[in-house]
Formats: C-alpha cells, structure tokens, sequence
C-alpha cells in the first residue's frame, strides 16, 4: 500500500522556535501524527536530564506511570510541535489491549478542522510534582498568543 502523504511541515513559529504547520486540509479527528522517540523510564529520564527543565525547554512525553517518549533520541516532526492554550490538536494515548505498557503510543490528533498554513498545537498539559510558584510559572511561560492564554504550559494542579 503506498504510504500516506504528511499534511504538515514544519519551520519557524511566531510562538516559539520551530513550529509545525498544514500544508494540506486536516479533518477533525483525523491522527496527525505519532509523537516517537526513545522510551525511557521516568527513573532514566531524570537520571539523564535532571534539572535540565529548569530553562521550560523539553522534547519528553510522558506516556505512562511507567514511561517516558524522549524525542531527543530518535524523534520525528511532532517533537516540534508547540503548546497552545487554545489549541487545534490534542495528545491521544493508545493502550496496548495486552495492557503492555511499553506497547502504549502517543498521537496527535485535530480538535477541528485545521486549514493549509495553520500552526498545530495541542494542550501540552504539563503539572510539575513541586508547587507551581510564581517563578517556574514564568520559566514555564505560554507565548502561544491566543485569547485564552494563561500566560504559563503551567496547568492547575488538580
Ligand atoms: C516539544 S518542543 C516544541 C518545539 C520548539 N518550538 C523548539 O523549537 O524546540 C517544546 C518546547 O518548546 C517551547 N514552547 C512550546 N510551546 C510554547 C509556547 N506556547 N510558549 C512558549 N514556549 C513554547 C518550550 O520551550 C517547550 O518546552
Ligand atoms: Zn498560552
């Protein structure tokens, strides 16, 4: 079966770095794209990048309680997929049905109908385990420039 033509590339965004645009229409619901890279526990994760996050810059996924998508290794497109608060896109995670964690993948999916030239964002839905201060709300600051902004990837702990 030929393979299906990528609707999106990607280049420099108003919002942040690179960004990913459509080049062609993309229906509502319609996968996007798979969100690859290295599969790594948590434990590894933090072992190799630590306090790297203390600049709000990350290219990880969190997957599961178990694991971690790193797309600094062996990450495709979607790693340049910026963070909206009003977003066109949203993470999708797909369970193994054998319930084999490892087997778990991560697409991104439109919310809506997305025309030729728009960016993709989706809801990056970042909470950190410490308390979100004032200060890693501002390290963690959203550029995304909608109406909705908050101002912060930052989503309130629930
Ligand atoms: C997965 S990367 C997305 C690609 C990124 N634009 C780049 O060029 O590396 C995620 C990082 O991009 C930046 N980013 C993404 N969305 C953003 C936003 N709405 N406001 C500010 N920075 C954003 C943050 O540094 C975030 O940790
Ligand atoms: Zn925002």
């Amino acid at each position: 079966m030929p393979k299906k033509k990528k609707k999106i590339e990607a280049r420099l965004s108003p919002i942040h770095g690179n960004g990913v645009f459509a080049t062609g229409l993309i229906k509502k619901g319609e996968r996007v794209v798979r969100y690859k890279g290295k599969l790594r526990t948590h434990a590894e994760v933090d072992e190799e990048y630590g306090d790297d996050d203390e600049d709000g810059h990350t290219f990880l996924f969190t997957l599961n309680d178990d694991y971690v998508v790193d797309a600094n290794v062996g990450g495709n497109i979607a790693r340049w997929i910026n963070h909206s608060c009003q977003p066109n896109c949203e993470s999708e995670i797909e369970e193994d049905a054998k319930d084999r964690r490892h087997k778990d993948k991560v697409f991104i999916q439109a919310l809506r109908e997305i025309k030729p030239g728009e960016e993709l964002t989706y809801n990056y839905g970042i909470t950190l385990d410490e308390p979100h201060t004032a200060r890693l709300k501002k390290l963690w600051a959203c550029k995304c420039g909608s109406k909705k902004c908050t101002g912060t990837m930052l989503q309130p702990k629930r």
